[in-house]
């Protein structure tokens, strides 16, 4: 069907041995295929195979790709009878490749195909999921990590990891249980009951003593919010979803659905030494992976490395205009269902909720009711400032995430959150954050909580860039 590990691993290296700023090979695009399907694994030992969803035979799947460079994707659907597309989530995307289906995109169809490609402008770490029944569909596993190299990163990382952290809603046979629950839905989400880093209880890996370590978090859950922390070194953050940040020291940074961290540190030098990355969430840190040192001595004790800074559109926050993107809970909109089903079944309910927990700006959007479209959140001319203030009004977190963009966090209510760049934010209780940023294509732009029971309950919506 498809052999693309090597071809994939060859690709990375190459990748990696590139020479100098944005080095053009002459590498053709690289057209991969995903197949969206239904591929049964163990998750649970002792347990039957789960009927996982994926795009490819690999779970965490991660595909690596220059930055400035074409990147192509065909995507073909073998899922029996959902359709589907791909997000590239926080990608700066050509509105046409967003992945949206009904707004930027028709839906693939069981049975067709759709193909991606664009050239993504920043470095970083990125991942990619469908955007319709997605409670579902993420649910099951459909998702996957794009990492954008930068070749100037190349040496300065010993181990480059990816963990992707995922709960299962799993029952005690194996199988799924349900993904979205009315009281889930209406609250902090239905949580998983299988926590997972790379599909494994508890992801291990070894380093030689004193080598640099890159994690890259990437919190694919669709309800949990962790708190990642390193035991057994000194970590710093060095890049908030993908993009370079001053290094900060890791200390109880919330990372909600969506969101990524890169951290480094340095294992120590003794031989065996563990190093432990946890979710600090709860009383008890909660285990996540496990780094175990090894073998001779890669480096003496040295300065953590940092990534070459980000290079994104600065917002001018004395020109931007300020927009409000206001979160409250308890919208119960019956006249929406009502139209809904006076326009009779049709493909699109696979997108469209029966029930309205959550709204933007008093608006709210239910589960992609694509023929229910609201008018824009906002309209925004391309190549202008703006300042949106998003006021959590709500009892729970919410991650809210823009496509199509790149935004700096510019300042939070709660004073603790340092600037940095970001394309979901997660809004706390009655927080009210600053995010600022520069229009960009033209196109609607989805803005949505990354919750995905809120996000197909009502906290959606979209800005309108002309
Ligand atoms: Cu990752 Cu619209 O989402
Ligand atoms: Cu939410």
């Amino acid at each position: 069907m498809i052999e693309p590990t090597r071809r994939d691993v060859l690709g990375g290296l190459a990748a990696l041995v590139a020479v100098g700023p944005f080095a053009s090979s002459a590498r053709a695009a690289d057209p991969r295929t995903l197949i969206a399907a239904e591929r049964p694994r163990v998750l649970m030992q002792g347990a039957k195979p789960t009927a996982v969803w994926s795009f490819d035979e690999r779970w965490p799947l991660v595909l690596r790709t220059p930055r400035g460079e074409m990147f192509s994707a065909r995507l073909e659907n073998a899922l029996a009878e959902e359709h589907t597309a791909i997000h590239w989530h926080g990608i700066r995307v050509p509105f046409a490749m967003d992945g949206v289906p009904y707004i930027t995109q028709e839906p693939v169809l069981p049975g067709g195909a759709f193909d991606y490609a664009f050239v993504p402008p920043d470095p970083g770490t990125f991942f990619f999921h469908p955007h319709c029944n997605t409670v579902e569909q993420l649910g099951r596993g459909l998702a996957g990590v794009l990492i954008v190299e930068d070749p100037r990163e190349a040496g300065l990382f010993d181990v480059d990891h990816v963990m992707l952290v995922k709960d299962w809603a799993l029952e005690a046979g194996g199988g799924f249980g349900p993904f979205i629950t009315d009281k889930g839905a209406a609250t902090a989400g239905t949580f998983g009951t299988f926590r997972s880093v790379n599909a494994k209880p508890l992801e291990t890996l070894t380093a030689r003593p004193g080598s640099i370590v890159r994690l890259r978090i990437v919190n694919v859950d669709v309800t949990r919010v962790i708190v990642p922390a390193i035991e057994g070194a000194d970590a710093q953050i060095i890049a908030t979803d993908g993009h370079a940040m001053t290094p900060l020291p890791l200390g109880r940074w919330k990372l909600g659905p969506a969101m990524r961290l890169d951290i480094v540190f340095q294992m120590p030098q003794a031989e065996g030494a563990v190093v432990r990355l946890v979710d600090a969430w709860g009383l008890e840190p909660y285990p996540l992976a496990r780094v175990t040192s090894e073998g001779a001595s890669a480096h003496p004790a040295q300065a953590l490395p940092t990534l070459p800074a980000a290079d994104l559109p600065e917002p001018d926050l004395t020109s931007a205009i300020r927009l409000p993107l206001e979160l409250t809970a308890g919208h119960v909109d019956p006249a929406f269902d009502k139209i809904a089903n006076t326009l009779g079944l049709t493909l699109d309910d696979l997108c469209r909720a029966t029930r309205t927990y959550w709204a933007i700006n008093r608006t709210p959007w239910p589960g992609m009711g694509h023929r229910l479209k609201p008018p824009p959140l906002h309209e925004l001319a391309r190549g202008k400032s703006y300042l949106f203030e998003i006021v959590n009004a709500t009892p729970h977190l919410h991650p809210m995430h823009l496509h199509g963009h790149v935004f700096k966090v510019v300042s939070s209510s709660k004073g603790d959150v340092p600037v940095h760049w970001a394309d979901t934010v997660l809004a706390r209780p009655k927080e009210r954050l600053e995010i600022a940023l520069v229009a960009g294509e033209p196109g609607d732009w989805m803005v949505h909580c990354h919750i995905i029971e809120h996000q197909e309950t009502g906290m959606m919506g979209y800005v309108r860039v002309a």
